[in-house]
């Protein structure tokens, strides 16, 4: 109820894209952990306050979802134990130790359900990001995945600018530095039309 381990995401990306999206004339849903952004009210938001509640969150709005875009920073591990009342500093011991355990990694569960939505997923990685980012598209069985290098300054985590590389299996998309409204706006436009074609190669 006191302390907790969190990341630096804002959620300005995510809901960037959201607005976006509707904008371009989708009917948007945003699964949102605790941030402090509004939306237009035309954007249905659920909340949550943990990887599990997303997972379950997302998983029950597959049956309505034709694109699915994952840009929350979700945890890897959660705390094995959430305490109920504050965890207090012992006198006779210098250091403590947290059992983390496995989250459920909620793309993948997305993008290998049976009715399976066109999947977007993010990589945000500090090195090696073009090769981190096509172990993820892989692994994960997405469609693209958008690589942010989130160990420079000016882009990333909570800043107003992001710059992105977008992966499919055989194309690549270079978004330079701009504001992540545009780059929404730029992404959105490369995931319609990648999910246009693959649309109609079903179709002929
Ligand atoms: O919120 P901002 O301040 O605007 O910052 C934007 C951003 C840096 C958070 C965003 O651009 C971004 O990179 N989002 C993805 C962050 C992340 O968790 O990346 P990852 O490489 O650890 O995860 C890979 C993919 O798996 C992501 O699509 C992630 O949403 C998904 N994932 C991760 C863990 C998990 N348990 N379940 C998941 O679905």
């Amino acid at each position: 109820p006191v302390r907790y381990i969190s990341n630096h995401s804002s959620g300005k990306m995510g809901f960037s894209l959201a607005e976006a999206a509707m904008s371009m004339g989708a009917s948007v849903t945003v699964i949102a952990g605790p941030v402090n952004l509004s939306l237009s009210s035309t954007i249905k938001r659920l909340n949550v306050k943990s990887a599990v509640e997303m997972h379950q969150a997302a998983l029950n709005s597959l049956p309505t979802t034709d694109i699915f875009i994952a840009c929350a920073a979700v945890a890897d591990y959660r705390a094995e134990q959430v305490q109920n009342e504050k965890m207090k500093k012992q006198a006779d011991n210098d250091t403590i130790t947290l059992t983390l355990v496995k989250n459920p990694d909620i793309i993948a569960d997305v993008a290998s359900a049976k009715k399976r939505p066109f999947c977007v997923g993010f990589a945000a990685e500090t090195n090696d990001v073009e090769a981190y980012a096509l172990g993820k598209l892989k692994r994960k069985n997405l469609d693209l995945i958008a690589a942010n290098d989130v160990s420079i300054g000016t882009q990333g985590f909570n800043s107003d600018n992001n710059a992105l590389t977008v992966f499919s299996k055989d194309k690549r998309f270079d978004i330079t530095l701009m504001s992540k409204k545009e780059v929404a706006i730029q992404l959105l436009k490369i995931i319609s039309s990648e999910y246009q074609s693959r649309y109609q190669s079903h179709m002929l």
